[in-house]
């Protein structure tokens, strides 16, 4: 079988079993099992597929028709300009998140910076402010060990492994034994916020192959929220930010949990025009 036979029966495959951009998995994966770049294997679309990568390329296409989605497959996913190992004990870094670490460094002056990232699942938020602002120091929080040891990978990889502490446990809970009160400059978060009744709506990919605990978590948004809110409130220093991805109409939920202890920062939308990240100072 050569590469554009072995293309046209995976698209055809992967089209069977509704996956969309059929034709761009079908080469990225092909790609991926030939230890080849997409370019190239396009550049060789004649070349013979040996039959043991034929069959690890189509067990791979196997597993997208069953809705496993591609960066569990790849093991990869990128974030900020910065390539992540994802595995199914994590979130899958969104570019919408992206906007939670654009936000803090608008709020944060670079320098000996403490700062606590909630639910850091693959470390895509730890890692990346960790990699960009060379004196901070970070305390990163899980209730999932399997995912935390993803993330101390992530952190081992990009070089920040010294800057970052990994815990595991609930929201800012870990941080009591190791850093007093009111000691960090910044809360970053995105917490799972998906309804228990929205699962059944969300693409399978989502629902029945990313952590539960990622997406729903163990507790109802509103009230996750505002634990993390009271929390963050005794973890910060006066005039530190709290930065949090929101949900989709969450805007007004999460805005009223900051009273009097916290200046409003603004609300960031996201590309497509939804309120993402709610940004707030402690006063
Ligand atoms: C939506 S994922 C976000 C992961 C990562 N920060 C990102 O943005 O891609 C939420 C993460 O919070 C973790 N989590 C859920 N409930 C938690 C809690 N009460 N305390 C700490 N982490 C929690 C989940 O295990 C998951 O890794």
């Amino acid at each position: 079988m050569r590469v554009f036979e072995a293309l046209a029966a995976a698209c055809e495959e992967l089209r069977r079993h509704d996956v969309v951009n059929s034709r761009v998995d079908a080469e990225i994966l092909l790609a991926q099992s030939l230890g080849k770049t997409r370019s190239a294997l396009l550049a060789h679309y004649r070349d013979e597929v040996d039959e043991s990568l034929r069959q690890v390329f189509f067990a791979r296409v196997g597993e997208r028709c069953r809705g496993k989605p591609l960066q569990y497959i790849l093991g990869r996913q990128e974030f900020r300009g910065l390539m992540f190992e994802v595995s199914p004990a994590v979130f899958i870094p969104r570019p919408e998140t992206e906007f939670v670490v654009e936000a803090a460094l608008e709020h944060l002056a670079d320098g000996d910076l403490k700062l606590a990232d909630v639910g850091t699942g693959s470390g895509c938020l730890a890692v990346s402010l960790a990699a960009v602002l060379p004196r901070a120091r970070v305390w990163a929080t899980d209730l999932s060990e399997s995912a935390l040891q993803v993330a101390r990978r992530n952190a081992a990889r990009h070089g920040v492994e010294r800057k970052i502490v990994f815990l595991q446990g609930d929201l800012l809970k870990p941080l009591t034994p190791v850093l007093g009160e009111g000691e960090l400059d910044a809360v970053v978060s995105n917490p799972p916020y998906v309804g228990p009744e929205e699962l059944s709506g969300l693409q399978k990919e989502v629902r029945d192959w990313e952590p539960r605990l990622a997406l729903v978590g163990e507790e109802r948004a509103p009230s996750l929220y505002a634990r993390l809110v009271s929390q963050a409130q005794v973890r910060l220093r006066a005039g530190g930010v709290l930065i949090l991805e929101i949900g989709y109409s969450m805007q007004e939920t999460v805005c009223g949990l900051l009273g009097g202890g916290w200046e409003p920062l603004g609300v960031t939308e996201d590309l497509n025009g939804i309120p993402r990240v709610v940004s707030a100072r402690r006063v």
